[in-house]
């Protein structure tokens, strides 16, 4: 089964959708669209009937709420149907959740508890905002970074975990574990900048490489069918 991304322009990308159950990385520098992309992904997890659990380490609900208060792609009713679970890593209850830093030496507890709130919650789609909450949550090291993404891995839901990246050639570990990767292309030209978003790979899908020019819209993110435009 494949799951529809809310991003116009996304699904046709991939073959009609993210294959179902499966994690992916969301990966660009600042300002690219990441966590756009996702609050769409959200919202149509949402609108499907999908329940979404959103971990971030340095946005709130009520500031992700806010930032996308200026798009029509049915956040805020998103929201109101409690469909989607909020969850600031840094906040109190995000370290009542996680334990603290001591309680975490246990190498799968983090990995054990958000596994566990995913199957009893029967959670559908998870955002993980970004990548720096695994070094914060886990001492930093790769290993216990691999052992949560693998547990992820292995539940029922659909994961995008967002990267940070601004080389597009500096590829980490979660490039390699992910079923597929995502990249948003931001660069800046004589004359303004210019967005692209380009499927690197999807594992099982027969999928266009190409950069296609993506455009924030009235509706949110929309990828156009072109390659942005060179000045
Ligand atoms: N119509 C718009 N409404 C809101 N933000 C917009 C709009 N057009 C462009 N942007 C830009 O989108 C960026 C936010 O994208 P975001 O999804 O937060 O990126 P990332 O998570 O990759 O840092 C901001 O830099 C903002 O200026
Ligand atoms: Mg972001």
């Amino acid at each position: 089964m494949r799951i529809s991304s809310g991003v116009s322009g996304f699904d046709d990308l991939v073959d009609g959708g993210f294959p179902e159950g499966r994690l992916y990385v969301v990966s660009g520098p600042p300002g690219s669209g990441k966590t756009t992309f996702c609050s769409q992904f959200a919202a149509q997890g949402a609108r499907d009937g999908d329940k979404t659990l959103y971990v971030s380490m340095h946005e709130t609900k009520e500031g992700i709420k806010q930032d996308m208060e200026g798009y029509e792609f049915g956040f805020d009713r998103a929201v109101a149907s409690d469909r989607i679970t909020f969850l600031d890593a840094l906040s109190s209850d995000g370290r009542r959740f996680f334990g603290k830093p001591n309680d975490r030496r246990d190498r799968n507890s983090v990995a054990n508890r958000l596994t566990g709130f995913i199957e009893s919650r029967d959670i559908d789609r998870i955002i993980l905002d970004s990548t720096m909450l695994l070094s914060y949550l886990l001492d930093d090291t790769e290993d216990t970074a691999v052992q949560l993404l693998t547990a992820l891995k292995r539940t029922d839901a659909t994961t995008l975990l967002i990267s940070e990246m601004t080389d597009p050639s500096a590829y980490s570990e979660e490039h390699y574990l992910a079923h597929g990767v995502v990249f948003m292309h931001n660069y800046l030209e004589d004359d303004g900048m210019q967005r692209g978003l380009q499927v690197l790979k999807m594992r099982g899908t027969d999928i266009d490489t190409d950069i296609h020019d993506l455009e924030f819209g009235p509706k949110g993110l929309r990828v156009g069918a072109g390659k942005p435009v060179k000045h």
